[in-house]
Parts: structure tokens; C-alpha cells; sequence
């Protein structure tokens, strides 16, 4: 049975044979209301929607159509992950776009923060919308939608992201299989699944992706450059037992360059900015304190392995008064 609401008494689930039950009672109501239509998912490769995906594969297989758009705003290695993870190892039917230069091109020049989101946005209902009409007789549309994202938007705290957005010709039932269910025990439902750790544990990370944390206008030499100061910032992150328990950390290249000196030549090039924040529920949150030697270290990586950077700034600002992204 598909139940609307999580229902006042429900168990909190906070063990891996609890998660067991959930997927097991999820994989027959998922079948019944299925059948042998069917379905239609955009998976990010966050954990909500990685997990919904996991489920219905279980439950329906070949009957899902996952699609995962690259919109040249993700982390270094991840659209190569949810391809390894989706279609090599758990045989989905996968259809990947790699719509880089469509969303590159229209954000070129674009330096307003809300105007960049809505490009990004409104681009990826578009690609989105293209992919569903080459498909015939998709009748339902899966969503990773969870139980903060119903209460919140009852409040009117915030729209919970939906199919709310698709065109008029694109009207599908929904499959929303993680709806009654907090992150915590999301995770641990992708975790008796058999998702990969650094899928299901994953820190936040923003549907614009490193759009917001390239500010102004983004180009995409200074988005190469956050995205491989990031990736040096979450290997470093890993290797010194600060992943899972520093809460968000990732850099931010900005819009300006200034004076350095390599080999004896002036430079003129970006400083990239690490960010690393603790909080619960991401409406305050603290900076980590992190040891000097890995500052050090980190600023040595960055300095000499990304291109067109010449300095390193540790970002002290608690929020309040700044907010964690910078866009
Ligand atoms: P701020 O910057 O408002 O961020 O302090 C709070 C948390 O929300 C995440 N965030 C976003 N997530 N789309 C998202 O899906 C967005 O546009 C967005 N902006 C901020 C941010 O990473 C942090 O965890």
C-alpha cells in the first residue's frame, strides 16, 4: 500500500533491518502500483533521487528510465559515477545528456545570482521535457520528493521542487516511494539497498551546482578551476577523517585576480576561497576549525595543481552574517 502520509506512530528507521523492511514492503506496493507501465526519473546522482532509483530498479527493472542531465555544473567525477554506478552496476536503463555547452552558452555573461538560477533551472525542465517526449508510453514520473520537503511546503516555507514544473503536454502520475521518509533513514534505505557510501553519505550540494559557487558571470576556465579545487579540497577532506564529519566544505573561485610571482614572473590570476561549515539545519552554522598544517597543505595543492590560481583565502565567516553559499 502507497501511504500518503508518514503515519504519526511510524518506527523511526535507524537500522539496516529496518531500512530491509521498508524496501521490502516498498518493492510490492511499487509493483502493484506499476504494473507494466512506465517510468520516468531524473536522477542527480543526489541521495534522494539515487535512491528512488535504486528502489525501482529493484522493483520494476528495465521499466525505469532514469535520466541523468549533465549540466556541466557538477563535481569532478560525478556524472562518470552515476553512470558506473547506475548502468554498469545495477544494469538501469540510463540515459545520459551531456548538455554542458547548451547551459554553458546561456549563462555566458549572465552575472546576476536569481537570473543564473533561473536559467539553470528552466534549462533543465527543457532538456528534461526534450528527453520525456522521444519516449512513448511513459505514464508515471518517479520524484525523490521526502518528508521535510511535504511538511515544508504545507507551511509555505518552501515549494518543494516537483514535476510542478513540466509543460502542459508532459502530465505523468507520480511515484514518489521515499515520501514519508526523513534523510537520515533515506540514507540508510540506499545503504540496505547497496549504494555506494559516498553516494548515500554525501554532503549537501545545490541544484545549481558549482554555478553559485562561481560568482558572477561564469566562465568556464573559473569553473574548471573550482571544480578541480574542490576536488582537491574533498580528496585532502577524505584523506584527514574530516568527511562525514565536517557537515559542508567545497571552494568558491571569484570574480577578480590580482598580484602573485611564480618562477620569478608576475601573475595576475583568481584566488580560490575554501569553505568549511557545521550545522543542523543549515539556517546558522559555525566554521570548522581546521589545522593549519592542512591549510598549509591545502594551499601548496591548490596553488601549484589548478590552473590560473595564485592564492588561498579560508573563508572565518559564521552564518549569520554570511549565508554558507556565496550566491
Ligand atoms: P545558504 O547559502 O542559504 O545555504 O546558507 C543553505 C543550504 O542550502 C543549500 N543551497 C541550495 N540547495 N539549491 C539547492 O538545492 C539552491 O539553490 C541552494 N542554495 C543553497 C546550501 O548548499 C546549504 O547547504
Amino acid at each position: 500500500m502507497i501511504l500518503e502520509r508518514r503515519p504519526d506512530n511510524m518506527e523511526r528507521i535507524t537500522t539496516i533491518e529496518l531500512a530491509e523492511a521498508f524496501v521490502n514492503e516498498q518493492l510490492t506496493a511499487l509493483k502493484d502500483q506499476i504494473g507494466d507501465k512506465k517510468v520516468l526519473l531524473a536522477l542527480s546522482g543526489g541521495v534522494d533521487s539515487s535512491v528512488v532509483a535504486a528502489l525501482l530498479i529493484k522493483a520494476v527493472g528495465q521499466q525505469l528510465i532514469c535520466v541523468h542531465v549533465n549540466h556541466g555544473l557538477l563535481r569532478k567525477g560525478e556524472p562518470e559515477q552515476v553512470i558506473e554506478v547506475f548502468r554498469n552496476q545495477m544494469d538501469a536503463n540510463l540515459i545520459y545528456v551531456d548538455a554542458t555547452d547548451r547551459f554553458l552558452d546561456k549563462l555566458a555573461g549572465v552575472d546576476e545570482p536569481e537570473q543564473k538560477r533561473k536559467i539553470i533551472g528552466g534549462e533543465f525542465i527543457e532538456v528534461f521535457a526534450e528527453e520525456a517526449r522521444k519516449l512513448d508510453g511513459v505514464e508515471f514520473l518517479a520524484q525523490g520528493t521526502i518528508w521535510p520537503d511535504i511538511l515544508e511546503s504545507e507551511k509555505g516555507i518552501k515549494a518543494h521542487h516537483n514535476a510542478g514544473g513540466l509543460p502542459e503536454d508532459l502530465q505523468f502520475k507520480l511515484v514518489e516511494p521515499v515520501k514519508i521518509l526523513f534523510k537520515d533513514e533515506v540514507r540508510l534505505v540506499g545503504k540496505a539497498l547497496g549504494l555506494p557510501d559516498n553516494m548515500v553519505y554525501r554532503q549537501p550540494f545545490p541544484g545549481p551546482g558549482l554555478g553559485v559557487r562561481c560568482p558572477g558571470a561564469i566562465t568556464r576556465d573559473r569553473l574548471e578551476a573550482v571544480r578541480e579545487a574542490d576536488a582537491i579540497l574533498r580528496e585532502e577532506f577524505a584523506r584527514n577523517g574530516l568527511e562525514g564529519k565536517v557537515w559542508q566544505y567545497f571552494t568558491v573561485v571569484p570574480d577578480f585576480k590580482s598580484t602573485g610571482i611564480r618562477d620569478g614572473e608576475r601573475t595576475f590570476e583568481w584566488p580560490v576561497i575554501i569553505r568549511a561549515i557545521n550545522t543542523k539545519d543549515a539556517m546558522s552554522a559555525t566554521v570548522e576549525r581546521l589545522p593549519y598544517e592542512l591549510l598549509e597543505h591545502l594551499t601548496q595543492r591548490i596553488t601549484t595543481e589548478v590552473k590560473g590560481v595564485n592564492r588561498v583565502l579560508y573563508d572565518m565567516t559564521p552564518k549569520p552574517s554570511a549565508t554558507i553559499e556565496y550566491e
